[in-house]
């Protein structure tokens, strides 16, 4: 049966760990200078909607290490949705790519590609999950903080949040969710979570959610494609929501974002530049996270 990646808990527990094991001996190996030609003549196709500058070079650069290849399809050249129905577009890409990466607004319309899909479907951000970052995030903070720690997410309930949510459910790793009353993890999420066997904590209050966090994550107040956004920073800023030095005061907390980052509004320059910032580790995690999760979709673990 195709296994396709939606969202982390499309991954059992288990799997999660064989994917984050992976990652981490796909990473040593980089570092000793060797790459296992795990996709071998495998390729990826990597349809793109939105902008990226991480996901877009990390999987491309991915497939390169594991002696596969990567294809990048950008917004003018598929016009996904737009030159044809979505499932000829899945039918079409699963007689051609072994495995296929979609960078989406709608969340319904990964779905819709994965139901007619032969070929993994992988999620490179949706505009209600990002399961790949998700990886990473965890591979970082095992690394470092550990799966025993607290971590704290303090701003808008998007995508990254959501995933994260999942993905600490999964892991057992203690999360705290301080979002505005109106920009929360939506229920289902915290449903999903529930069935995992761990619902985050959810505050409205930045203070008390970073109190004893060992790390404390952050992301954009306004998403790629939201609109209102005026509004929405203003929210944010009057709440208290920037993760600066005065909220971290008293903390010994590492720092995480998935990036790009908006110094000045979700989070202050002297915050991503101190060495409480996990950002590069992260970043660089993407490569080895989504390494390990290929070679698992594509039966190479
Ligand atoms: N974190 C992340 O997904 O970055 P990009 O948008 O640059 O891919
Ligand atoms: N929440 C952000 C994440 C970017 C990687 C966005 O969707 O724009």
């Amino acid at each position: 049966m195709t296994r396709h990646f939606t969202d982390i808990d499309d991954l059992s527990a288990g799997e999660l760990e064989s994917v984050l094991d992976a990652a981490g001996e796909l990473k040593s190996q980089v570092r000793r200078g060797e790459r296992e030609p795990l996709l071998e003549r495998q390729t990826l196709g990597m349809v793109f909607e939105k902008p990226s500058t991480r996901t877009r070079i990390s999987f491309e650069t991915g497939m390169t290490q594991l002696d596969g290849h990567a294809i990048f399809l950008g917004p003018d050249d598929i016009g996904l949705g737009e030159r044809e129905p979505l499932k000829d577009t899945a039918r079409t890409l699963s007689g051609y790519v072994d495995c296929a990466m979609v960078r989406l607004f709608d969340h319904d319309d990964l779905d819709e590609l994965a139901a007619h899909a032969t070929v993994p479907i992988v999620n490179g951000l949706t505009d209600d999950a990002h399961p790949c970052q998700t990886l990473a995030d965890l591979l970082t903070v095992r690394e470092t903080v550990g799966f025993d720690s607290r971590v704290a997410w303090v701003g808008d309930g998007n995508n990254v949040a959501q995933s994260l949510v999942l993905g600490c459910a999964l892991a057992g790793v203690d999360l705290t969710v301080a979002t505005p009353d109106e920009y929360g993890i939506d229920d289902d999420v915290l449903a999903r979570a529930g069935d995992l066997g761990a619902r985050p904590t959810t505050t409205d209050d930045p203070e008390k959610a970073v109190a004893d966090a060992d790390a404390v994550y952050t992301d954009v107040w306004v998403s790629m494609g939201e609109t209102g956004g005026a509004e929405k920073r203003a929210a944010f800023e009057e709440s208290g929501f920037q993760v600066n030095e005065d909220l971290l005061s008293g903390t010994d907390a590492r720092v995480l974002h998935c990036l790009p980052a908006h110094r000045g509004e979700e989070i202050t320059d002297d915050v991503i530049e101190s060495e409480r910032a996990l950002v590069w580790r992260q970043a660089e995690n993407r490569l080895h996270a989504q390494k390990g999760l290929l070679a698992f979709l594509l039966g190479a673990l």
